[in-house]
């Protein structure tokens, strides 16, 4: 069922778990999400790239969305990632999403600032949230972002600014990045902990792909409420379909559908033992 984003990740913030947010591509990918959180009960928020907000188009994707979350009773919330467009902001907002992240991290301080409440003057009317993002987090996803770090700011400044914004959720940079990890990431839960004593604001993190049960487990200890997972989808997406349809040019199989219930099943096996960490559950 449909649900709030805020309601979603407070819940997950007083339950002391975190909710997992998962990008989908395709009508396929967003059924297998949603299908994954119904069979181990579980709240979840489906998470669509600007990239494919534009290419799939904001209506098309709030009436799949609406079609599928009505047929299962667990919490699911639609959500915009990384998007410093206001424009595609104002159409996912008309389209009926649960929330944006808006990513003011390309601006400086002050901008960011201004844009950003700005952004949520905008959405609180019609009951969205907003995410906020004014530290880049490393790498590109989906064609937004940077793989330089560009600011920093205090937890007081980032706190402050949520304050003045009105932003509902709140993005640091944690030291995850986005995309497969070279090196072994340098972690900052603690910065988790230094946040949440100074605000009661869901906190998000991002960059999920590769990191491992515990580290997920520590920044929940730490206070992390809402968990982004996009790379490990896209490579579940397409190691099974290219596996399927290589089979497919062996056996001279030229039919579609095996392959979305390759894919489907692939991208709930990618979901369903995060869904199980992310409830504190043992996978
Ligand atoms: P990954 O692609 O590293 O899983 O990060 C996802 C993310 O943070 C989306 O905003």
């Amino acid at each position: 069922m449909k649900a709030a984003t805020l309601d979603i990740t407070t819940a997950a913030r007083d339950g002391h778990y975190a909710v997992g947010a998962f990008n989908v591509f395709d009508y396929v990918s967003m059924k297998a999400v949603i299908s994954a959180a119904a069979r181990l009960h579980s709240p979840a928020i489906i998470q669509i790239s600007a990239r494919t907000a534009k290419a799939i188009g904001p209506v098309l994707i709030a009436q799949m969305f609406s079609d599928l979350a009505a047929r299962v009773d667990v919490p699911l919330a639609l959500h915009l990632d990384h998007c410093p467009d206001v424009q595609l902001i104002s159409d996912v907002i008309d389209a009926g999403w649960q929330s944006v992240l808006f990513d003011a991290s390309h601006l400086g301080f002050d901008e960011a600032r201004q844009l950003t409440r700005a952004v949520v003057a905008k959405a609180h009317p019609r009951g969205v949230a907003v995410e906020s993002e004014i530290e880049n987090i490393l790498g590109v996803e989906d064609g937004v972002g940077s793989n330089e770090a560009r600011h920093a700011y205090s937890v007081e400044q980032l706190v402050e600014t949520a304050r003045y914004t009105h932003t509902d959720l709140l993005a640091p940079q944690l030291g995850t990045a986005h995309g497969l990890y070279t090196s072994d990431p340098v972690l900052h839960p603690e910065r988790v902990t230094e946040i949440r004593a100074l605000t009661d604001m869901p906190i998000v993190l991002h960059g999920g792909t590769g990191l491992s049960a515990a580290e997920f487990r520590a920044f929940i200890g730490a206070g992390v409420s809402k968990i982004n997972i996009s790379t490990q989808i896209k490579r579940s997406y397409m190691s099974a379909a290219l596996a399927d349809l290589g089979s497919a040019r062996e056996a001279e199989r030229w039919e579609p559908l095996p392959v979305f219930d390759a894919v489907a099943e692939a991208v709930s096996a990618a979901v369903e033992p995060l869904l199980r960490v992310f409830a504190g559950k043992a996978v």
